[in-house]
């Protein structure tokens, strides 16, 4: 189609996700190589989100996963994970065990981080009915957000997303995040950690810990930008879980393979987690694939004869995604994509650090190539802004100047407005030096305005 029957055709037939259909023209992008984008218009964009956090490897290894998928399409185009296995599959879920910390050896693939979310609060649930228990409640972090699918969605922290949506899947108790910035400066970080699990045990008490299937949480949390664990946090959340028999999923759709410079947030921090979630990064976003990785004692249950986990989806480990994942982490092993994440971490950091000098830029959180600058009134109160100034601010005009400026990330305000950084895991200094200086230029002028 011609660039004006396209901008028709979207006007009049295509649905946006999460997009407010009366703001305007979509930007309609039409192709993309390393860490840029380029639109219709030929206007090119450093992407500094991963097409929402996903696409490790960039965007120039179509050529190499499409040969991977076509040779599996002329094979085996298609079969299914209910009963069968195949080839793909099974080499698949050996990689990912492989590369999975400690006993998290068993491998159920799904279509996205929702579903891999879906599957592991129903797996949880049958776990324990399997050993004669009858739990269900799930326990999350306020504002953390979990995918859109009902279960997923119940488990969402942000109570603006679960409201639309009302009765929900029962039940999910919300217990605090990680979030320091805004807690009261004398407190160590001894005693933040302290606070956030006594919450979290006198949540699961107040419940009747009898009745918790899984507490479920990202070993970073993405919404509300990059809360990383204060020290000592994930030893104490697993040793709440072991205390009242508690599975934990680690929420590892954004954080795993690689963002954080390890091949999971739960290698990084320790977390041993009984599940992890994963989606995106398995495939850089060239497959819809994602996965539930179980670790051997939740397995063990379905082993035997007559027992089965009764879920299942359709394309649940097709053989062309999975042909697509290996490719991926082939990729990413030869191009040691992981170790430039871990190695060139902290320059990333450093870099964003600058932005610290400007007024309106109160905090930078995050590891890896996952970062966060909070933005606020007042530096030395850490005031936030008000809720119609987030609207003028980053809907009205934060978000729009960057990507004229041609920088892709996101200005978020479902909890304090943060701007978050999430480039490729191949970006280099280059593109860290393009990332700051678009975001001083842009995050200034909207000092200037709000002042
Ligand atoms: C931590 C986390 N879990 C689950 C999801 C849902 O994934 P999907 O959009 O693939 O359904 C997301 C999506 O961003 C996520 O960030």
């Amino acid at each position: 189609m011609a660039a004006v029957d396209l901008r028709q055709a979207a006007r009049d037939h295509l649905w946006l996700h999460f997009t407010r259909m009366g703001g305007g023209e979509p930007p309609i992008i039409v192709r993309g190589d390393g860490c840029y984008l380029e639109d219709i218009e030929g206007n090119r964009y450093l992407d500094a989100l991963a097409g929402l956090f996903a696409v490790q490897v960039g965007y120039s290894y179509g050529e190499e996963m499409g040969q991977a998928a076509l040779a599996q399409m002329r094979e085996l185009p298609f079969y299914t994970n209910w009963s069968y296995a195949h080839p793909r599959a099974i080499e698949l879920a050996h990689e990912v065990a492989q590369l999975a910390p400690g006993d998290l050896n068993r491998v159920f693939f799904v279509s996205g981080g929702s579903e891999a979310v879906e599957s592991a609060w129903k797996l949880a649930r049958q776990y324990h009915l399997a050993r004669g228990e009858r739990r269900w409640k799930a326990v999350s972090r306020r504002l953390a957000y979990h995918g859109t699918t009902m279960g997923a969605l119940s488990i969402n922290g942000i109570a603006a997303l679960r409201a639309p949506f009302e009765p929900l899947v029962p039940d999910v108790i919300h217990v605090r995040n990680t979030n320091r910035y805004h807690r009261p400066r004398e407190e160590s970080e001894g005693q933040f950690t302290a606070f956030l699990l006594d919450d979290l045990e006198q949540a699961i008490l107040q419940e009747g810990p009898e009745t918790v299937a899984m507490v479920i949480m990202e070993p970073v949390q993405n919404a509300g930008g990059s809360f990383t664990p204060p020290a000592r946090y994930w030893r104490g959340v697993r040793e709440i879980c072991d205390r009242y028999g508690i599975l934990l999923c680690a929420d590892e759709v954004i954080t795993g393979f690689g963002r954080l410079g390890a091949w999971f947030g739960s290698e990084l921090y320790d977390i041993r987690p009984d599940l992890i979630t994963s989606a995106k990064g398995l495939s850089s976003a060239y497959a819809s694939i994602g996965a539930v990785i179980a670790a051997d004692d939740v397995v063990e249950p379905f082993l035997s004869e007559t027992s089965m986990y009764a879920h299942g989806i359709t394309f649940g480990g097709h053989p062309v995604q999975c042909a697509i994942a290996l490719k991926n982490i082939e990729i990413m092993k030869r191009e040691r994509v992981v170790e430039n994440v871990r190695d060139n971490g902290d320059a990333f950091r450093a870099t964003l650090a600058q932005l610290l000098d400007l007024p309106i830029v109160g905090d930078l959180r995050g590891t890896g190539f996952f970062y966060a600058l909070e933005l606020v009134k007042d530096k030395e109160t850490r005031e936030s802004f008000a809720d119609d100034e987030c609207e003028t601010l980053l809907r009205g005009f934060l978000s729009p100047r960057l990507f004229e400026k041609g920088l892709i990330c996101r200005a978020d305000d479902r909890g304090d407005p943060v701007v978050q950084i999430s480039p490729p895991l191949i970006a280099t200094q280059r593109e860290f030096d393009q990332i700051t200086s678009i975001l001083g230029e842009v995050l200034s002028e909207a000092w200037q305005r709000v002042r």
